[in-house]
Order: structure tokens, then sequence, then C-alpha cells
């Protein structure tokens, strides 16, 4: 069936929360599987280019949440690594570093603009902490294929981005605000499209919120494009 549990979100929110595989199933089985799983909210993405499926969907009482714009870039010609300023360093994340990631990511993603946040049934304070779960976890999990990169300025970790390399794809990243505008973010992304290409990579891809201006500009300046958009809908039932 292409209702399917998601048990990490089930239990972050306290609710038996579900996606749609199949964006495209009949939605009256759909509606029938939901019941029969006792699901409360289900999540579907769908390209934006099915707007006719979108409207299907509205009229079903799925509500929109977030629309995710996808960025590509091709790991040739790239740009020279520019300098750092002297009391900053990019280096790997070990495992050791995860509860000083999580800080980062508690304070860049308080209020955030993706789907959990943007839900109004859903608890803020549990989709701040989902972010700092998923950064912390990362990083206490990394691997040469799914490495992390640390900001560090004067000592302290400043910023991050994950990867995973499996999936060429640059998956979590932050600064933390009172650093942001530095140019901090720029660099790790230089930093990350350098370890793509010596992993063997041909391109690197990425996502945002179509609203979340500030990553868009700095992969747009290194050469990124944009590739296509999907929106998340939710429904409660
Ligand atoms: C996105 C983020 C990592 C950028 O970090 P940063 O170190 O401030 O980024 P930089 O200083 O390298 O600036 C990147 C670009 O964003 C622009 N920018 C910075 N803040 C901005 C804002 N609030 N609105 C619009 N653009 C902004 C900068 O001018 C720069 O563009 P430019 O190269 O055309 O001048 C940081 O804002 C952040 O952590 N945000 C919250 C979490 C998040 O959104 N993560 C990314 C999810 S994909």
């Amino acid at each position: 069936m292409s209702v399917e549990i998601n048990a990490l979100e089930s239990a972050r929110f306290g609710i038996t929360a579900a996606r749609l595989t199949d964006p495209f199933a009949p939605l009256a089985q759909v509606n029938a599987a939901a019941r029969t799983m006792n699901v409360q909210m289900m999540t579907v993405r769908v390209d934006s280019t099915d707007l006719r499926r979108v409207q299907e969907l509205e009229d079903d009482g799925y509500r929109l949440m977030d629309t995710l714009v996808w960025y590509g870039r091709e790991l040739v010609d790239l740009p020279e690594i520019g300098p750092s300023p002297a009391d900053e360093i990019i280096r790997r994340a070990g495992p050791e570093d995860a509860a000083k990631v999580a800080t980062v990511a508690q304070e860049a993603f308080a209020g955030y603009c993706g789907h959990y946040h943007s839900d109004p049934r859903l608890s803020a304070a549990a989709a701040d902490a989902a972010y700092v779960d998923w950064a912390e976890s990362s990083v206490a999990r990394c691997t040469d294929s799914r490495p992390v990169l640390v900001a560090v300025a004067q000592d302290r970790i400043v910023g991050f981005l994950t990867l995973d390399l499996g999936a060429a794809e640059i998956v979590l990243n932050a600064v933390i605000p009172g650093e942001q505008g530095k140019g901090t973010y720029g660099r790790l992304i230089d930093r990350a499209l350098a370890t793509g290409r010596k992993a063997g990579l041909t391109c690197l891809a990425v996502s945002t919120q179509l609203n979340n201006l500030a990553p868009q500009r700095a992969w747009v300046r290194r050469g990124f494009r944009m590739q296509r958009s999907l929106h998340t809908l939710h429904k409660w039932f």
C-alpha cells in the first residue's frame, strides 16, 4: 500500500504520522487505509508541475505546508577555495562534536520555515527539537560516506553541513544566528563541493524551502542551478 507509518515523526509529535509514498494513489483507497491504520496526520510531497493533483488533494482536505526547491551543481570548474578569516577553520566533524552541533541547530532552526513549523496542529517546540535531534544524530553517526563539516571560529563551532555522498546530496546545514552574514555558509559550501569531487561524485544536490532565500543566494553564487520543486501537504484525519 502507498501509506507508510512514519515511526520517527510519530514519536516526535506524539501522534500517528504517515506518508503517502505514491502521490497519485486513488484518494478513496488512501483514506480507507489511513482510517484502518489510525493515521492522524498524512504527509505527501507532489512535484509542483502536477498542479491538478495538488488541487485534488486540497479538495480532499490536504493543506499546503511548504514548497521545497532542489538545486544541483556539476562538480566541474569548481572555483578555488577562497581564504577563511584567520580565526576560522573548516574541518571534518567527529562524534565528539555532536552536542556542540546540536546547540548550533537549536539556535538556527528555532521557528524554522519547514513543514513541521507551518502546521499549526504540531507543537512548535517538537518541530524545533526535530532539527536538533537530526543534527545531533547526523554527527554522532557520521561516517566517510556521510561526513559532517564544521566551521570553527575562535575555538567555537559556529556552523555545520552534513553530506550524504551516496545520494550526492547536502542534507542539513546551518550557521549560528550571531555569526550569520559573514560568509561562513558560503565557505562550508565551497568545502562541500570539494569534498564531493574528491569522493568521485560528478554532481551535488541540495534543497530548501522556497522562501528560505539565504542558502539559495549562496548556492546560485556558486553555480548551483534550480532543478525542480515539490509541494508538501498535510491532511489530518
Ligand atoms: C542559511 C544560512 C546557513 C546562511 O548562513 P550565513 O553564514 O549567514 O550565509 P552567508 O553569510 O554565507 O551568506 C549567504 C548568502 O545569503 C545572503 N543572506 C544572508 N542572510 C540573509 C537573509 N536573512 N535574507 C536573505 N539573504 C541573506 C547573503 O547576503 C549571501 O548572499 P550573497 O552571496 O548574494 O551576498 C543561515 O542563515 C542559517 O543557518 N539559517 C537557518 C537554517 C537554514 O536555513 N539552513 C539552511 C537550510 S537548507
